[in-house]
């Protein structure tokens, strides 16, 4: 499988690091890490063909994740980052397993975070089905929810609206209200956004909310995470020069790639259709 030819070369800090996502939500994490480690190069797939990731099958979604773990290696890929809560819950452990010399750094929802937040100690975490009934999510409840009430919503439709670049208009502020509403009756004074795609409207998000809740997602302590992995394996880039980003979908990238270009404010970014 894709992995040995990956492992039978040694890895260079040059070498870019892989992040994959249903679509365009995990260019949310790459703006973090990019942020963060500028002069890392990067791949970012979008896996758009077969978006939204959230409401299908933890099977399907395995499956996916082995094929783009497997074509970001053959574009010599040194760790990926499962940028999508949704793809974490479905297939962390399943590619650790299947390529167990690769650094796979996951998301899940910033839990830890929002309860040392949270005065009230009321959290609303919103995400897709997949995310909120795994067998992660459940786990990460039973360690850092004691002392708090967590209430989970999931979302219908968002991603969608996301994918297609409406990220502020009436259909979109409909379901943000209706989403987030039982979570504000609750009294909540912090919000995990348990999805990728959400930060990408964390503004409108924050606006639906007011001023008393706090909106927490974890782009950032994710490319700390990455930031560590690479450190421990001296596969750091050092140096200088800023990073290149190559980016690819497997849907028509006429569709998605003014969408890219909005979400990472570059109007020249290019998208290659890759079919896996
Ligand atoms: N951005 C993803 C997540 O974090 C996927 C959402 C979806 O495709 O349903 O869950």
């Amino acid at each position: 499988m894709g992995m040995k030819s990956g492992r039978a070369r040694a890895l260079l800090p040059t070498a870019p690091v892989g992040f994959f996502d249903s679509g365009v939500g995990g260019l949310s994490v790459l703006l973090a890490a990019r942020a963060l480690l500028p002069r890392e190069n990067a791949l970012y797939f979008a896996d758009s063909a077969h978006c939204p990731y959230g409401s299908k099958s933890s099977d399907f979604v395995r499956q996916r994740a082995l094929a783009i773990t497997g074509f970001l290696l053959q574009r010599g890929a040194k760790a990926v980052v499962v940028a999508c809560n949704s793809a974490s819950e479905a297939a962390l452990e399943f590619l650790r397993q299947v390529f167990p010399g690769l650094e796979v750094v996951g998301v899940e929802p910033a839990l830890k975070v929002a309860q040392g937040l949270s005065r009230k100690k009321k959290i609303g975490v919103l995400g897709t089905p997949l995310t909120l009934n795994g067998r992660r999510f459940s786990r990460l409840l039973e360690n850092f929810s004691s002392g708090l009430e967590v209430y989970t919503q999931p979302v219908a439709g968002l991603v969608e609206r996301i994918e297609a670049g409406r990220f502020d208009d009436r259909r979109t502020a409909a379901i943000l209200r209706r989403s987030l509403q039982p979570l504000l009756d609750k009294g909540i004074d912090a919000l995990v956004l348990g999805c990728t795609h959400y930060p990408v409207i964390r503004e409108q998000i924050a606006a639906v909310c007011g001023p008393r809740v706090r909106v927490i997602d974890t782009g950032e302590p994710v490319a700390r995470q990455l930031q560590r992995r690479l450190q421990a394996r001296g596969l750091l880039r050092c140096g200088r020069g800023g990073g290149r980003v190559e980016y690819f979908s497997s849907g028509d990238p006429g569709d998605v790639e003014p969408v890219m270009r909005a979400i990472m404010a570059d109007p020249a970014l290019q998208v290659s259709q890759a079919c896996l």
